[in-house]
């Protein structure tokens, strides 16, 4: 039995991630949330690896208000860059293999062609820079102990589920409220469902060789913007909602978003000898599942 902790077991990723370890024979789900174990704590993380001697860790607590991060950049550091040093250093130290969740903004958005994991990161707001920080803390504290146990950093994008609060449920909520409904449409990316990623995830911890350590690109085919990921919302939910695009510069946010941030999946999908899912079909599933627990 292979017993992986999940930290930010109470977030997006976190509960998916939980519900479906729970799922999976052979390993055992560690599920600590922010009360359990508060990451930025390098003592409590010492303690937590004394107490559960975990043979993987999934890190899925992050500090994730974009815009707060602004007015907040210490905190956003403590949680993004030395709650995962913590965990790093304590997997590396104890033969622990180790997954750590950032995110595409990292980038700029300045690029027209998909993200690679070789790309430059350039971050343009505390957040992206509190994450980049997170990867580089976590490959520092990987590279003093060689390739046993492993380390890998999935950016992932644009996540959403049919539960809790994301971009998905806050259009449903909306629905009917304002009309017309103005949703971005300068902004591009791919749509990524929690559940799938949280899958993969497992997969990766469940078989270390499956797949060679290092940065990793996850999402879905793509990309599209906002307003696109708005209309197909309401459109394969069968929802007559008027959606009209419109700039960022129409709705300013405290932190700059990059323009363009699709991150290319297919050198992942391929080390896996997987397909990338359309960014509709995940959707399609996750509204399927929604209208499932409705029943
Ligand atoms: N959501 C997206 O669109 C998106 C996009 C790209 C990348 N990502 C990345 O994907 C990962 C998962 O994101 P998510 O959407 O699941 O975020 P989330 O729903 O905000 O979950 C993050 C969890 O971390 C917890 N947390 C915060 N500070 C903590 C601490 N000091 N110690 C332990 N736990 C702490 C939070 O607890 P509280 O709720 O109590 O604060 C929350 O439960 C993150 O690494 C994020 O950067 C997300």
């Amino acid at each position: 039995m292979r017993r992986i902790i999940i930290t930010g077991a109470q977030g997006q990723l976190g509960k998916r991630l939980v519900e479906q370890l729970g799922q999976r024979n052979g390993l055992e789900a560690i599920a600590l949330d922010r009360n359990a174990l508060d990451i930025t704590n390098d003592h409590a993380v010492l303690e937590a690896f004394e107490r559960w001697s975990p043979d993987g860790v999934i890190n899925a607590a992050a500090y994730t208000a974009v815009d707060q991060a602004e007015d907040e950049p210490e905190l956003a550091h403590a949680v993004n860059a030395k709650g995962p040093e913590n965990l790093a250093k304590a997997c590396a130290k104890r033969g622990v293999d180790f997954i750590h969740v950032s995110t595409d903004y990292v980038f700029n958005g300045l690029s027209s062609l998909p993200y690679q994991s070789t790309d430059t990161p350039h971050p343009i707001g505390v957040y992206g820079t509190s994450k980049l920080a997170g990867e580089t803390a976590v490959q520092k504290a990987f590279s003093e102990v060689g390739s046993n146990p492993k380390h890998w950093i999935f950016r992932v994008a644009w996540l959403y589920d049919c539960v809790g609060k994301n971009f998905l449920t806050t259009m449903l909520d909306l629905t009917g409220k304002t009309s017309p409904l103005r949703v971005v449409s300068d902004q591009w990316g791919a749509p990524t469902a929690v559940g799938p990623f949280a899958s993969m995830l497992i997969d990766c911890i469940e078989a270390p060789k499956r797949l060679p350590e290092g940065v990793w690109h996850y999402g879905t085919e793509g990309p599209t913007n906002w307003h696109g990921f708005a209309n197909a919302i309401f459109e394969l939910s069968d929802v007559e909602q008027v959606v009209l695009p419109c700039s960022s510069s129409e709705y300013p946010t405290k932190a700059r978003r990059p323009s363009y941030s699709y991150l290319d999946p297919l050198p992942l999908m391929t080390a896996l000898d997987r397909q990338a899912s359309s960014w509709k079909d995940e959707l399609q599933q996750c509204l399927a599942e929604l209208n499932r627990m409705k029943r």
